[in-house]
């Protein structure tokens, strides 16, 4: 079979993960993927905010549970790295842009032996103050939304 469609028609959501590590050089294949996304008018307001660090990730899904009232046990699946996309409050196309980035993310995960699975919480908790200063403290920009 062509290998892009392979990849289309195999991908699932993975909501278990080892704990091995994802290489940076296969994190910056992924984000690359993602950059390569349509985006509307092509006016790329998009961020991929990269976290590999599992205390921080593990801080981040806590905050985020406690949040949203999922409690302090949730944990987004514990996995070894997380892409956050992000894209301007203001963007028109911000969540179909920042949506067509993240298929590519996960196709090109796939496509390295990667699991991977969208993760919505942060995008409903992502206006709360402890999961802003959360956000912020990672670099994502305050003006932006989490998809
Ligand atoms: C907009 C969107 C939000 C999603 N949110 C979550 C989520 O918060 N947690 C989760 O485990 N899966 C989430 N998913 C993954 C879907 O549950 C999954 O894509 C769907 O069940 C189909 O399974 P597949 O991806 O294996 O084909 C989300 C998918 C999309 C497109």
């Amino acid at each position: 079979m062509n290998p892009v469609l392979e990849t289309l028609l195999t991908r699932r959501s993975i909501r278990s993960f080892t704990s091995q590590p994802v290489s940076k050089e296969d994190l910056q294949t992924i984000v690359n993927a993602a950059i390569y996304a349509p985006s509307g008018m092509n006016r790329q307001t998009w961020q991929f905010t990269v976290v590999d660090d599992a205390d921080t990730i593990a801080h981040l899904a806590k905050v985020v549970g406690a949040a949203d009232g999922r409690g302090p046990d949730y944990d987004f699946y514990k996995p070894t790295a997380i892409i956050i996309a992000t894209n301007h409050k203001d963007s028109r196309h911000g969540c179909p842009d920042c949506s067509c980035a993240l298929q590519n993310i996960f196709l090109a995960a796939h496509s390295l032996g990667i699991g991977s699975v969208w993760i919505n919480q942060l995008n409903a908790t992502c206006h709360m103050p402890a999961v802003r200063a959360e956000l912020t403290r990672l670099g994502v920009p305050t003006e932006h939304v989490v998809y």
